[in-house]
């Protein structure tokens, strides 16, 4: 599915101070003067502190944002949590569900996963949904299992490929400097594509799917071209422009 229009995105987790704008700045020039040349969507999510002001200073640019996380509801008595209407009304068109730093920090099961997807389709933001197994399950041969049933468990019913992007992020891989091989992301989004596929249709092979942990600007290139992966979802790499601009360029034609 190379022929789906690529998306790379940028968490920047619990990092980012009003020092971050001028990154954002610096990757929305940048964008704006590759657009020609570089095939992607491009999409910085800041913490929530700063994606008001960020989507402001940006207005106008191809660079769009998304927020990290989202209440399953609309407004009411839910103390520091953020709606996905909230998120919208700042500036993001899309919100990440189910990040596995959310999953193990905040027990954050498939079925509040599901709901958060719904809550962000409610509002009108697309739901980058996140997937993927941890070391133990890997070694216990149990990826595909554990990635399958997250898939069926957290994606609504009516997710589409415009609406939804799913993202693979083996847990062993956040952070730590690893990635599994070509061969094992190929399989596992192979996988993705055909449950995918299998549940929605055309637009199953349609939505676009994400690779996330570890992708640094040296090795982009190779987990970018691999079948059925249709961009990534980039933490360390994205705190840096000029990291992430370097990453981007994997797509430049
Ligand atoms: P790293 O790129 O820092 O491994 O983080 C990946 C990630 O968790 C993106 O959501």
């Amino acid at each position: 599915m190379t022929s789906l229009r690529p998306l790379v995105a940028g968490n920047w987790k619990m990092n980012g101070l009003k020092s971050g704008l001028s990154e954002a700045q610096a990757v929305r020039e940048a964008v704006s003067a590759a657009q020609s040349t570089c095939a992607a969507d491009v999409m910085i999510a800041p913490p929530a502190t700063l994606l008001m002001v960020m989507a402001e200073a940006c207005r106008g640019g191809k660079l769009s944002f998304a927020g990290q996380d989202c209440h399953s509801k609309a407004s009411g008595a839910h103390t520091g949590d953020v709606s996905a209407e909230m998120l919208k009304e700042a500036g993001a068109s899309a919100v990440i569900a189910g990040h596995s730093e959310r999953r193990a920090d905040h027990a954050e099961t498939d079925a509040v996963i599901r709901a958060k997807a719904e809550a962000a389709h409610r509002a009108g933001l697309a739901a980058i949904v996140c997937i993927g197994e941890t070391l133990g399950e890997r070694h216990a041969g149990l990826t595909l299992t554990v990635v399958s049933r997250q898939l069926k468990g957290a994606l609504p019913d009516g997710a589409t490929a415009q609406n939804t992007v799913v993202a693979y992020e083996p847990v062993w891989a956040i952070g730590t400097g690893l990635t599994p091989s070509i061969a094992d992301v190929a399989e596992v989004h192979a996988r993705i594509r055909a449950d995918l596929t299998a549940r929605f249709g055309a637009n199953g092979t349609a939505m676009r799917i994400l690779y996330g942990g570890s992708v640094k600007p040296d090795n982009a290139k190779a987990l970018l071209s691999v079948a059925n992966v249709n961009g990534a979802l980039v933490g360390g790499a994205s705190l840096k422009a000029s990291d992430f601009l370097a990453i981007l360029r994997a797509y430049e034609s």
